[in-house]
């Protein structure tokens, strides 16, 4: 499959509570090239998490255009969206959404599962991926009994089941002391390269966006400073 390109352009993302509007991104524009390694770093409020739904197709925007690998998004269909966000797309959140009930393993299991593959080929693949992450001793411990750290590792090899193109991490280290968050960036940034994978990071630590390809500054819903790191 080709490299997946992402191109925002003037995206716009605004919302009405009580009648007043709320501008929360005010004309992005943002290209992303397949394997790219990005960081967008702002303060809170800024409109990073909105940013991130929007790529990631789990909301609209207002206005402005959304191309992914070369078709505008605006014009999926909502089945054509959620086989997209399945088979294309990882997402890490910030508060990892683990299933509570269900073993490290299960849990990396399951968009595999989703998307219909068979069982032996997802159990395998899930081992290999909670190898990778440091993970292979904890395959039956359920999120409760595992660490922050743990925990966002095993929502990592989650991301990764179904070899998307592209990860999105929204605070992935929000909760973790220093050593394990700069442990938990390597991790991401080393497996994403081997992959070729694309990763778009959104965080209010600078400190995470070291080794990212490119790191953006984003402050009231623009992106307004653009430095390139390598
Ligand atoms: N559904 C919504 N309705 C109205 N306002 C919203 C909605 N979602 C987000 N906002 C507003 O948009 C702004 C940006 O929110 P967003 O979650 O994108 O910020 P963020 O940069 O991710 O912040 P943080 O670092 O705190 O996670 C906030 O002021 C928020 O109140
Ligand atoms: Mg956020």
């Amino acid at each position: 499959m080709p490299k997946l390109i992402i191109e925002a352009s003037g995206l716009v993302k605004h919302y009405t509570i009580d009648g007043r509007l709320i501008e929360v991104l005010r004309g992005i524009d943002l290209r992303l090239s397949g394997g790219e390694v990005v960081a967008v770093v702002g303060p809170s409020g800024a409109g990073k998490s909105t940013l991130l739904h929007l790529i990631g197709l789990l909301e609209a925007p207002t206005g402005g255009q959304l191309m992914l690998g070369g078709a505008d998004a605006a014009r999926l269909t909502e089945r054509e969206r959620a086989r997209y966000r399945l088979e294309r797309i990882g997402f890490v959140f910030q508060f990892h959404h683990l299933l509570p009930e269900f073993t490290s393993l299960e849990n990396v299991i399951l968009p595999g599962l989703i998307r219909g593959l068979p069982r032996s080929e997802c159990e395998g693949r899930a081992r290999e991926l909670l190898g990778q992450v440091g993970l292979a001793e904890r395959t039956i411990h359920k999120p409760g009994e595992l660490s922050g750290g743990e925990q966002q590792r095993v929502a990592f090899a989650r991301a990764l089941m179904n070899k998307p193109d592209l990860i999105l991490a929204d605070e992935p280290t929000g909760n973790l002391d220093r050593q394990a968050s700069s442990h938990l960036r390597d991790l991401l940034w080393s497996i994403c390269r081997e992959r070729g994978t694309t990763l778009l990071l959104v965080t209010h630590n600078e400190t995470l966006s070291s080794g990212a390809d490119r790191m953006l500054r984003m402050v009231d819903g623009r992106i307004t400073d653009v430095s390139d790191i390598t």
